[in-house]
Formats: C-alpha cells, structure tokens, sequence
C-alpha cells in the first residue's frame, strides 16, 4: 500500500467515526456491569480520571502514528520505526492489536448478537405487561440456547464484514452521521425518565459518591482496562482510521471531543440503567445480563414501550456495529499490507472470528464450565484479559513509540496542535501516562 489511502470526506467524518468506534457495548453495556462489579462511583471516579490521563494522550499517540506512517498498523510502524533508525521489531505491535481485537471481537459479536435478539423480541412486544422476574428468566433462557446465540452471533458478524469488505471510509460515514445524534438523544430521554423512578436517588449516591475502602489493586486495573477498551485505544484500531485522517485536523481537540462524548454516553446509559437497579431491588454486581435484564423492564412500565424499547436495541445495535467494524479494521489493514486482497483478508478475518466466538456463544450453556485458565470459562477469558491487559499493554508501546522513538518532527507535525499543544502532549505522555501504566499494570498483575 502506498500513500494514495482513501480518507474520509471531512473532519467531521473523521470525528464521527472515531466517535463511533469508541461509542459502543463499552459505555451501554459493559460499563454498568464492570461499575457494577467494583464498587460504582469510586471506579467511576478512577475510570475518568484514567480517560483524562492515559486515554486521551494515548489515543493521541495512536492515531498520530497511523496519520504518519499512511498505511495499515504493521507497515506504519515498521517504516516509521526504520526512519527513526529503531529496530523494525517494532511492526510486531501492530500484529499484537490485531491479535487484541482478533480476541476482543469474538465475544462482542456475540454480545451483539443479543441485541438483535433483543430488538427482534421488542418489536414483537414480547416484554408487554412481562414482570422483572419473568424478563430474568427470559433472559437466562436464552443465554441458556446456544443455537440461537450462534445463530445472532452469525448475522451480526456478517453485517459487519459486510461494511469492511466495501472500505470503511466510505461505508461508515453515511451511518455515523445519522446514528450517534440519535442514540444520545435516546438515551437522555432514558436518563429523564430515570429521574421518575424510586432508584433514582440511590442511582445517584451509588455512582457519584465514591468510597475508597474497597479500591483493590484489581479495581484499579479493571478501570484502567475500561478506559483503554470504552476509547477503543491500545489495539492500534484507532492506528488504521488515523491513517485515513484529513490533513488539516488538530488531533487534540478531536481526541478531546471523543472522550466527552464518550463519557457521557456511558453516564447517561449509567444513571438509566442503575436507578431501575435500585428501583427494582436487584443487585448492581448482576454481572453482564445487567442491561439486558433491567432497560426491558424500565421500558415495560413506560407508555408505548415495546415502541422505544425497539428504537433503543435498534440504536445500540447500530453503535456495536460501528464499534465492530473499526475490531475488524486493524485485522484486515494488516493482512492487506501484507499483500492479500481486501475481499480474502475480509473472508479469512470473518471465518476465524466466527469460529472463535462459538465458544463464547457457548460458555452460557454446554461449556460453562469449561475453564482452562484461572477458573474462567471462554467468555469470562476473553472479556476481562484482552481488554484490562492486552489493551493496556499495546497503550503502553504506543504510547512509548510516539513519545520516545519516532522522529519528534514526524509528531509535530502528525499532531498539529502547535508548538505548546506538543510540548503538553509529550510531557504527560512521557512523565504520566507511560508510568502510570506500567505502574497499574505492574501491581494488577501481581
Ligand atoms: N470502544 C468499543 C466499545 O466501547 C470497543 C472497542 C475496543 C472498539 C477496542 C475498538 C477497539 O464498545
């Protein structure tokens, strides 16, 4: 591949589209129940404070260097790597993400699949009039079916494939612009209604008001996974967009506008979700059935339900799709570099994922109790390490390759924020985000 990439049409495309790859299951899904897991407001507070410390630089760092380098994450880091007269090895990162979201993507289609499942149940008003014990055990019903997980985890996966096949730059855009607006508004609408519910005082206290007694050193690196994974940063995924950004864009302020979208999309999707909690007398630790079980019975007791129930599994299935789509991108941009044609590397990515998230789609069922690593079954695996440790550990190579190997020159100018946006840049990426991520890694592990 040369320099002559496709770009998106704007900078506003380019903002959307990271936007839609950050914007997904992340902050609907997993963020309540992994808050709801670690204690709420103090994980809240860490996981913020991580976004702003680490995220932002970060992700930064990784799409600066895809914006330099005009070509997929190996072969962007390998040429840059070579200009800096450092070792070529460094290409190996790129192959490290790809494997990242190669894991990653194999349970969050699956995870997906659900809410086509969900969506399809909503338009035919099967939550009608059902009480919060009967939407649970629906729920484990259908976890409890593998024929049908795989059946939803096969379409959703197509439906992605599908879009990286034709080119993302071109497919994406048109579905950006419409979606994010949406589901944001949806989900205000949610947050207000939240506000009409008896948990909804409780909902505020338990994730605003932070107690540190129960920080572990575990919680710590859970919240650091999550701002990693919710940003869609360390698996050099944002590497292959950057490398179809505009030339004229101050990446800061477009990192900077992610994360506050980013943020409040998984706040508003928190305050919904746990005043239903508190209001329904369930517990926040209810592990990743959490939405899926409470935002069905939020919406069973609204007027017109099943109506805005299907409006939001239909937004939230777009936002998982665009997440999808920038998984699979790193993959495909990486076996196109190395000489495959879009369509093979496209089939190939499709096929191994498909057979990989199987197992995921069977952990609920006749291999939940297969655990072949520290007592986890394939879906606990294969949503906790790549996203709290691989993700993490790719940032920090980024993150070391932007701020210490490549050309300061190549970052400069990759960056465009100015001479001062750089020097902030660097300093906290150097002095703060690479320590801090080694540190919390480090004591996670142990
Ligand atoms: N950020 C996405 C989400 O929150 C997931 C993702 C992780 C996407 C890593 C790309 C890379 O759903």
């Amino acid at each position: 591949m040369s320099e002559t990439l496709e770009r998106w049409g704007s900078k506003r495309a380019f903002i959307l589209a990271v936007t839609g790859a950050a914007v997904g299951l992340g902050n609907i899904w997993r963020f309540p129940y992994v808050a709801g897991e670690n204690g709420g407001a103090a994980f809240l507070l860490i996981y913020v404070a991580f976004v702003l410390l680490l995220g932002i630089p970060v992700m930064m760092a990784e799409i600066l260097i895809g914006r330099a380098g005009r070509r997929g994450p190996m072969q962007a880091l390998g040429v840059l790597a070579s200009e800096a007269g450092a070792s070529r090895h460094w290409r190996w990162l790129g192959l490290f993400g790809a494997f990242t979201v190669f894991c990653i993507l194999s349970f969050y289609s699956v995870v997906s699949g659900w809410s086509i499942e969900f969506l399809v149940a909503s338009v035919n008003g099967n939550f009608n009039g059902a009480s919060a014990a009967e939407i649970g055990a629906g729920f484990e019903a259908f976890l409890a079916n593998p024929g049908l997980l795989i059946f939803n985890h096969s379409l959703f996966l197509f439906m992605t494939m599908t879009v990286v096949a034709a080119g993302v730059a071109k497919g994406l855009e048109r579905l950006n612009n419409l979606l994010m607006p949406l589901l944001y508004g949806l989900l205000l609408l949610l947050a207000i209604y939240a506000t009409t519910t008896s948990g909804f005082g409780t909902a505020l206290s338990w994730l605003f008001l932070p107690s540190f007694e129960d920080v572990t050193a575990e919680v710590v690196l859970h919240a650091m996974g999550h701002a990693f994974f919710t940003l869609a940063v360390g698996a050099c995924a944002l590497m292959a967009y950057g490398a179809y950004m505009p030339d004229e864009q101050s990446l800061p302020k477009a990192a900077f506008a992610v994360a506050v979208l980013d943020i409040s999309v998984a706040l508003l999707a928190g305050i919904a979700i746990f005043s239903v909690v508190f209001a329904q007398g369930m517990d926040p630790a209810d592990g990743p059935g959490l939405m899926f079980v409470t935002l069905p019975i939020a919406f069973s007791e609204l007027p017109w339900g099943s109506f805005w129930l299907s409006v939001f599994f239909l937004l939230l299935l777009l936002a998982t799709w665009t997440s999808a789509i920038n998984l699979a991108e790193p993959m495909v941009a990486t076996l196109q570099g190395l000489g495959w044609r879009r369509s093979t590397a496209t089939a190939a990515v499709a096929l191994s994922v498909w057979l990989i998230g199987l197992l995921s789609a069977f952990s609920f069922s006749t291999l939940a109790e297969f655990r072949p690593l520290f007592g986890r079954n394939v879906f606990e695996l294969v949503s906790s390490i790549p996203p709290d440790i691989f993700l993490p550990m790719g940032g920090l190579l980024i993150a070391i390759f932007a701020a210490w190997v490549m050309p300061q020159a190549r970052v400069i100018s990759a960056l465009d924020a100015g001479e001062r946006g750089y020097l902030l840049w660097r300093t906290t990426i150097r002095w703060v985000s690479i320590p801090l991520t080694f540190i919390v890694l480090l004591g996670g592990l142990l």
